[in-house]
This record gives C-alpha cells, structure tokens and sequence, in this order.
C-alpha cells in the first residue's frame, strides 16, 4: 500500500518581528543575527494565541485541501514542544476546534524539533498496518514564549508557526521510507528545565528563570550539522536513491549556516534546498510541514518530484523521511 499526503496546510502569524525590534532591547544588531543566522524577520503570535489555535487553523487548511471533512479523521497527531498546557494534549484541542470531538484518537508527539517528521512517521504506521484509512499529522509552536527576552543566544532564532498534512493512501508516489534517531546521552544541550516533574514551578525557578529554554548553541550546531548528512545519506543507501535524483531537499531550519553545511556534507545544490528561515525563524515542529507547504502552494513542488526531509532538535533527536510527491 502507497501512503502519502491528500492535503497540505500551513499558518504563519501575522506579527512580523525584524532583527531591528531586537536591537531596541538586547545587545545585538541586524548584522549580527543575519550574517551568523540567515534570519530577517520572524513571526510571533498574537497574545490571545496558543499553539492549538495555530495548529487548528494549519489543520482546517490541510483538511480542504485534501477535499475531506473533520470526521473523516481517524487520528490526530500533534508534534510540538510548545503545548498549550502540560496537559491535556494539544491535539485534544485541535480535535475540538476543527469540529471532530469524540470522533477520533488524538495525542500529543514531543521530539524536539524533530517533531513533525516523528509525527508523520507515526501516523504512516497506523494506515500501513490497515488499522486507519487518514492521519492528521501536525508541526505547531508558540515557541517564542518558551525562550528568554533577555537571552540574545535563543531569543533572535525562533518564531511561531504551524503546518499540518493529512495521510492517507495515494495511488502514486507517497513515502518511501524513513530514519528516526536520537541520542538521549546529550540531552543537557537544549532543555526547557522547569515546570515537569523534576523541577516543579517554584520561587527558585523564577529565580533561576527556569522557565525559559537554556541552549548551548555550539553543541547543536554541531549535531545538527552532523546528523542532516548521517541520516540523509543512511536513508539514501537504505533505499538505493542517488543524490542526484532528489529535486527537493527540506532541511529543519534553524540556521542558515547549518543548512548551507549540511547540503554541502551532502553534495545537494543549494537550488534545491528549500530555505525559509530568513522569513520565518526557527518555528520548531513546524518548519518542516510549512517549509513543504510553501513550495506547494507556490507551484514548485510537481508531480514525481522526489522530496527529502531532515530535522533535528531537542533530545537530541533526529529524523529523515523521504517522499515521492
Ligand atoms: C546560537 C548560534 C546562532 C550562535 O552562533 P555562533 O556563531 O556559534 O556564535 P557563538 O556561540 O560562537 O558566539 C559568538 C559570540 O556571539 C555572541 N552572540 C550570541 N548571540 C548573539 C546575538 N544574537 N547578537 C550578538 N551577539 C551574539 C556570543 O555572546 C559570543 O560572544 P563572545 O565571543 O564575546 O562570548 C549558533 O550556535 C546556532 O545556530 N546554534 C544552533 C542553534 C539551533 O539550531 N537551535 C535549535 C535546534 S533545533
């Protein structure tokens, strides 16, 4: 059986943050983020947004586009790392708000960054074993409010956003194969360390700013330049595709330094790599989907096109999924 994408969906926030707005607030320039980063602007949610509101609005997109209606869903999957509480799920939200209560499965995925492609990986498993006919699958982030204002190190990389894809079987194409990994052994390098049950909300974790995500910035760029051409080249092997026959590379953005890096370890053209930090930040889970979003909805992305996707994130985890659209 062929599984693959009936419909795409995307959404970005309206509020554009430039690199200037940080200037006013932080020690760092325009220059400075764009030259080590390749980041522009960013989009920030609303005050009265949450992830779910996001991820609904993506997941209503991705439902017409795929001609079908909420209680077709069999299974809401969402990855994210910013839920709108520690529970219940987010998917439990988004399964109310599209208007498919009561009529479905839905849970929470958390793997970093890596999320998305975990989440779609997942949900292919559900229609392969025959068990259901179509997966929701979901990358959505109000990340922004997990980072510190005063943290000129984590601050100017991320931004909010969501994308979503249902799965189900296709006649041709679909995904071929996949790769996930993660190495708990390095975990310390991007924590959000309070408000779980090792570190409960407390007057020492507003001291310590606990609340905010700690990052050491060198390690994961280390990783995760490392992991984008480990896990593409092992899933290249795997399934006997050359290099050349990929017209799609969608990489996790999260620099753009990383990105150049890991298409050169790789040997793929920078004209096929898909690049969206420069409007959009780091929005986590979700620049994978709304990556593959944008070039769908700007034409690019025909019929046949081979599409490789790696992500990486906290975990440390990693994730490859290549696809034949
Ligand atoms: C965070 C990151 C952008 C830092 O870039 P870098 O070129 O490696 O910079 P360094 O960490 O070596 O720091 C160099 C200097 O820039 C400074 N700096 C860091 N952020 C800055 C900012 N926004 N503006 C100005 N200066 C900044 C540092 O304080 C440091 O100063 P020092 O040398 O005086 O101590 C980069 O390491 C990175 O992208 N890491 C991966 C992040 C990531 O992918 N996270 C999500 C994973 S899913």
């Amino acid at each position: 059986m062929r599984v693959g994408i009936l419909g795409l969906g995307s959404y970005i926030p309206e509020k554009i943050v430039t690199n200037y707005d940080f200037e006013k607030f932080l020690d760092t320039s325009d220059e400075w983020i764009r030259t080590r980063t390749g980041i522009i602007e960013r989009r920030f949610a609303d005050e009265t947004q949450a992830t779910s509101d996001l991820a609904t609005i993506a997941a209503k997109r991705a439902l017409e586009d795929a001609n079908l209606r909420p209680e077709d869903i069999d299974l809401i999957i969402v990855g994210t790392n910013s839920p709108d509480t520690l529970y219940p799920a987010t998917a439990c939200l988004v399964q109310d708000k599209i208007g498919a209560s009561g009529k479905c499965g839905a849970f929470d995925l958390q793997a970093g960054c890596t999320g998305w492609v975990y989440a779609a990986v997942t949900g292919l498993q559900f229609i392969k074993t025959g068990a259901y006919k179509h997966v929701l699958v979901i990358g959505a982030e109000v990340i922004t409010r997990l980072m510190d204002p005063t943290d000129k190190g984590t601050y100017v990389l991320f931004g909010d956003g969501a994308g979503a894809a249902v799965l189900g079987e296709v006649e041709e194409g679909g995904i071929i194969d996949f790769e996930l990994y993660a190495d708990g052994s390095i975990s310390e390098h991007l924590v959000y360390p309070a408000g779980g049950s090792r570190k409960p909300f407390s007057e020492e974790v507003l001291k310590e700013r606990g609340y905010y995500t700690k990052m050491n910035g060198n390690e994961v760029f280390k990783f995760s330049v490392r992991e984008i051409s480990r896990i593409s080249k092992k899933l290249l092997d795997k399934t006997n595709t050359r290099l050349e026959d990929i017209d799609w590379f969608i990489p996790h953005q999260a620099n753009v330094r990383i990105i150049q890096a890991g298409a050169e370890k790789l040997g793929i053209p920078m004209e096929k790599v898909v690049v969206t930090i420069d409007k959009f930040g780091n929005s986590s889970a979700a620049t994978v989907p709304v990556s593959l979003d944008i070039i769908y909805k700007e034409g690019k992305l025909k019929k046949g096109d081979l599409v490789l996707m790696v992500s990486f994130g906290a975990g440390m985890t990693s994730g490859a999924m290549l696809m034949r659209w």
